[in-house]
């Protein structure tokens, strides 16, 4: 495949404002978010809860890649459609996670490098056969006392740009996410400096192992404050602070940066995205959210069959707000309750 081809891909995505839905919780995560709402995680009511998001009538207006976890891949719709092939047909562009996880980092305590390279290379060939033509790796880097480490985010950094040069090897645009927590209660400027020093670092690594950045999507957090910060920046103070950041240190050459939501609540990471679109940046700022997009869809159909329509109507409602957010055109008063 040529870069031509990957840009394109990883292009198409954002397009017309679009975003991602990240649907691609581990089995271990989608428990976690099932208990949240009292229903057991069985490989059935797993299926049956993406195909009601993956069926959304009108999504593909919004959403224009979806990422999907290895089991997930391999499901498919009620009526026997693979899922790739479904999302496919409906111009969303099938992802797959393709990371293992964070895993302790020896010697550096409280702080973790995400693993999953090898045999990734035979991974990578199995998923594009399968229909996935992105995906995704998360890096985790945390703050506290004195961490992060510089050998922190420059492992984590090595193994992005190793992962990324095997993805668009296979034909796959990478997404690159180097996650900077939002769970302490660092000030907001802790943030841009820990921020501003990961993607520096990242930038680097993908230089060095030559990942093209034209078929390369970024998926960073916002630079916002620690949840347990007892000063919370408003939005525009986010939005300054995050466009700053990104100006300095993401090169244009990128086709779209995609925010995670890090455990905002849907309506703050709508509000935050739309305010960094009323600034803009030489790239398409847009969202691939997990919670912010599925949080008022998974209480709404809490496992129950009866209630899939309201669940998607959520779900619906969501992508447009976020899809409105990436154009710098999402107002509080568009907010208006969608389920009675
Ligand atoms: P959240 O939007 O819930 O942070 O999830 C996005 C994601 O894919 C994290 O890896």
């Amino acid at each position: 495949m040529s870069a031509n081809e990957l840009g394109a891909i990883a292009r198409s995505i954002v397009a017309d404002h679009k975003g991602i839905l990240a649907a691609d919780e581990s089995t271990g995560t989608i428990k976690k978010r099932f208990d949240s709402i009292g229903v057991e995680s069985t490989e059935e009511n797993r299926r049956a809860y993406r195909d009601l998001l993956f069926t959304t009538p009108g999504c593909e207006e919004h959403v224009g890649g979806v990422i999907l976890f290895d089991e997930t891949l391999r499901q498919s719709s009620a009526d026997g459609t693979p899922f790739p092939e479904l999302l496919a047909a409906r111009g969303i562009v099938p992802g797959i996670k393709v990371d293992t996880g964070a895993k302790g980092l020896a010697g550096r305590p409280g702080e973790t490098v995400t693993e999953g390279l090898d045999g990734l290379r035979e991974r990578f060939a199995e998923y594009h056969e399968l229909g996935a033509r992105f995906a995704k790796w998360r890096a985790v880097i945390t703050i506290g006392d004195g961490i992060p480490t510089q050998a922190c985010i420059d492992a984590n950094a090595h193994a992005l740009g190793r992962y990324a040069a095997l993805s668009q090897e296979a034909g796959i645009v990478p997404i690159v996410e180097p996650e900077v927590l939002m769970d302490a209660d660092n000030t907001i400027e802790t943030c841009y400096e820990v921020t501003a020093r990961t993607l520096q670092a990242l930038f680097g690594e993908l230089d060095r192992q030559a990942v093209d950045l034209h078929g390369t999507l970024l998926k960073p957090n916002m630079v916002i404050a620690g949840k347990g910060c007892a000063t919370q920046a408003s939005s525009q103070r986010v939005a300054e602070l995050t466009v700053d950041c990104f100006l300095r240190h993401v090169p244009a050459a990128v086709p779209g940066i995609v925010f995670l939501s890090g455990g905002q609540s849907e309506v703050q990471a709508t509000e935050n995205l739309n305010a960094i679109n009323e600034l803009g940046g030489p790239w398409p700022l847009s969202f691939s959210y997990g919670r912010a997009l599925q949080g008022s869809a998974l209480e709404a159909w809490s496992g129950d069959p009866a209630n899939v329509e309201d669940a998607q109507q959520a779900f619906a409602h969501r992508s447009r707000m976020n899809a409105l957010a990436a154009a710098g055109s999402w107002s509080s008063g568009l907010e208006a309750p969608v389920v009675a």
